[in-house]
């Protein structure tokens, strides 16, 4: 499985690409008098966090709209005049359809991203754009294709502005990711008992993907700090010295006030355990898919160190299970 799952992280370039294709497509029948004054992303888990990267995108590239991120079943009471783009790969995340269901009961502009199942079909039934993206991958690691698709359709009605150069930029550094790059991170993670991932600024989002694929994929423990906001409170924990094995990964680049934090905290991370640099450079859409690339392949060959089995989660299978019980559309 997890060769599989190695070969579905090498096509990355390529899933980055036609999702925003199709995403750019999707939009023909889109009707918008002017701009959304927001975009809502409504997702969860390797779905939700596509809007995650859309918001630190609108930092990086300076979009004209914010970007919010629902990862609940409820909105809030302002959606009016808001784009509300619905992203589940599968379609089925009660969650989800709970807050597409809400945006069109309030007559919001609905969007959604998906390969397929409920989601998919109530938004064919009002006309709302549908973002079709590649079936047969874990949500997880089909990440490039909703977010390319989302950019894509936001792109596309001028409420984004990353564009397609951006996009040919990250296919070309996507490209040149190996699978060795990883190493060294996934051999960190399976030998410690809890892995930590600073980051600071925009690389936050970096850092929390790497917290979801060391939880998903490899089954380990993982906390993720995030500068400087961390600074304030989590950093105060390490001045206790532990009995565990800690391993840290310091996601490094950004501005130069990022670069002085990181160094700074890098030094106290040494004091508690094995410390290693994911350097990245500046932010850009590029460099964060990148940092989220070798999270995939660190997390699966670490599953394969630990000898688990990277694609299976019964426990958000028995919590999906649960929640079909409890939340009525
Ligand atoms: O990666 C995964 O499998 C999960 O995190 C799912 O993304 C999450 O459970 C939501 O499902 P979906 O992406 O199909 O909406």
């Amino acid at each position: 499985m997890a060769l599989e799952l190695l070969s579905s992280y090498n096509t990355w370039p390529e899933l980055l690409a036609e999702g925003y294709e199709s995403g750019r497509s999707a939009t023909s029948n889109l009707k918008f008098e002017r701009t959304p004054r927001n975009i809502i992303v409504c997702g969860l888990g390797g779905s939700g966090v596509v809007g995650d990267f859309l918001r630190v995108l609108s930092f990086i590239y300076n979009f004209k709209v914010p970007v919010h991120v629902i990862k609940d079943y409820n909105l809030p009471a302002w959606v009016e005049d808001s784009l509300i783009a619905a992203v589940s790969y599968s379609g089925e995340t009660l969650e989800t359809l709970k807050c597409f269901k809400e945006a069109v009961e309030r007559g919001a502009q609905t969007a959604a991203v998906t390969s397929g199942g409920r989601l998919e079909s109530e938004a064919l039934k009002i006309g709302a754009p549908v973002v079709k993206v590649k079936p047969g991958l874990l949500p997880r690691v089909a990440l490039p294709s909703m977010l390319g698709g989302l950019i894509g359709l936001t792109d596309s009605i001028g409420a984004s502005s990353v564009e397609h150069e951006k996009i040919l930029e990250a296919y070309h550094e996507l490209r040149n990711v190996t699978v060795d790059d990883a190493e060294p991170y996934a051999n960190l993670a399976s030998g410690s008992d809890i892995t930590i991932i600073g980051a600071c600024g925009p690389y936050s989002i970096v850092a929390e993907r790497w917290r979801q694929e060391l939880s998903e994929n490899s089954k380990i423990l993982a906390k993720t700090e995030s500068y400087p906001e961390s600074a304030h409170n989590d950093i105060v924990a390490w001045q206790a010295k532990r009995n565990i094995k800690i391993g840290f990964i310091a996601v490094k680049g950004g501005d130069r006030v990022c670069e002085a934090i990181m160094n700074y905290v890098t030094e106290i991370y040494k004091r508690h355990g094995e410390t290693l640099e994911l350097k990245l450079g500046q932010p850009s859409l590029a460099n964060i898919l990148k940092g989220a690339l070798i999270a995939g392949y660190a997390s699966t060959i670490a599953a394969t160190i630990k000898g688990v089995d990277p694609a299976t989660t019964p426990l958000i299978t028995g919590y999906k299970k649960m929640l079909s019980e409890n939340l009525k559309l």
